[in-house]
């Protein structure tokens, strides 16, 4: 079987799946306050998905990281992670994780671990409680912080999501770091992206470059560059001093488009060949019209995949936002 190729030459190994486009919170960079979500009936059922996920296996991706809206909010996800299990079982899948605000994870941590999930990313921009309520808009710290322990007690090895945000994060840059020392938990900064009309934009004001960040990190810490990756866009650090790794993904700062090597599937079927652009694919109805055969659905993948764009465009270098892109991120799930 032909592995997946793109016509920049870079082998597609990993799929980003969002199962939900609802969350339980509203994070403000994400969601506006009143979103309109999907109709039940638009949604892939979890058979569905599982035949999906399944092919792309058979072409060769070896990750697979859920991500909604909130994963695990979906009904009977459960249902779609066990039926997961199988493709690592067999040595095909590599790893099977996911992308998670952390409100469902003391309910979800052991079912996790036993359907094979040793690493989980957890979004958490701040350990402030007033200000998580702030930016979460509905979510609130303490639930997302046992959730946090239901995941480490698992045996789970936990990285924190931060998207950095000046003048609101930008004050917790060594508390978070020692927090996250302290609990063997990792860390990575994420550059704010122009996605999504959110109604309170101020995607410029917000953006903390995180060249910016990371020399600050260099007044106080050692750093050594790792050369390591875990397949996804990030590049770690080691800070010296208490050798816990921090993460830098940097769309903006410095594009690594080059290297990228993933596709993302919503939950209603399309493909998107790349988070900063509109391309995509449907995929649904290769799948739902040919119930008995694969094929139509494999040459549908093999041709989204041969139209996979170089790069994003998201640009705020000429002091206004380009390159945004209309959908939410809750769409297709970072
Ligand atoms: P690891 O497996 O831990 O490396 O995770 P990951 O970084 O691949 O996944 P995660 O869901 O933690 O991604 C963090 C965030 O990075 C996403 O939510 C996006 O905001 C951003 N990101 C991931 N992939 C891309 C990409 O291809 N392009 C851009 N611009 N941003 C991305
Ligand atoms: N820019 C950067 N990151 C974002 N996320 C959501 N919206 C944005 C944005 N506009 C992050 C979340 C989560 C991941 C899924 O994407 O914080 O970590
Ligand atoms: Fe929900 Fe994640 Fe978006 Fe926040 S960033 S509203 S937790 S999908």
């Amino acid at each position: 079987m032909d592995k997946l190729i793109d016509p920049f030459a870079r082998p597609i190994s990993y799929l980003r799946v969002s199962v939900t486009d609802r969350c339980d919170f509203r994070c403000v960079y994400c969601m506006s306050e009143n979103m309109t979500f999907l109709p039940k009936k638009e949604l892939l059922t979890l058979e569905e998905l599982d035949r999906l996920c399944s092919t792309f296996v058979g072409l060769g991706v070896e990750k697979l990281r859920i991500t909604g809206g909130e994963p695990l909010v979906r009904r009977e996800i459960m249902t779609f992670f066990n039926a997961m299990t199988r493709h690592l079982d067999s040595g095909a899948l590599k790893e099977l994780t996911l992308t998670t605000n952390g409100s469902q994870l003391e309910k979800f941590a052991q079912p996790l671990w036993d359907a094979g999930v040793r690493r989980v990313n957890i979004s958490l921009d701040t350990l402030d409680e007033q200000k998580f309520a702030d930016i979460t808009r509905w979510g609130r710290l303490p639930q997302v912080l046992r959730g946090i322990d239901a995941a480490q007690a698992a045996g789970m090895r936990v990285k924190l999501n931060a998207v950095a945000l000046k003048g609101f994060n930008e004050p917790e840059l060594f508390s978070m770091t020692e927090w996250c020392a302290k609990r063997d938990i990792d860390l990575t900064w994420i550059e704010v992206m122009p996605m999504g009309d959110i109604g309170n934009e101020d995607r410029l004001g917000q953006y903390w470059k995180l060249t910016d960040l990371r020399d600050r990190l260099a007044e106080q810490y050692t750093l050594t560059d790792l050369p390591e990756s875990t397949g996804g866009p990030a590049r770690y650090v080691r800070l010296e001093e208490t050798g816990q790794k921090v993460g830098f993904i940097t769309p903006l700062s410095h594009n690594f488009c080059e290297s990228c090597n993933r596709v993302r599937l919503t939950c209603t079927g399309d493909l998107f060949m790349c988070l900063g652009q509109e391309d995509r694919a449907d995929l649904r109805s290769a799948l739902r019209n040919h119930p008995d055969s694969d094929a139509p659905l494999e040459q549908a993948i093999r041709k989204a995949i041969s139209m996979k764009p170089e790069g994003h465009d998201f640009d705020y270098s000429r002091q206004s936002v380009d390159g945004r892109v209309s959908r939410h991120m809750s769409h297709t799930g970072g």
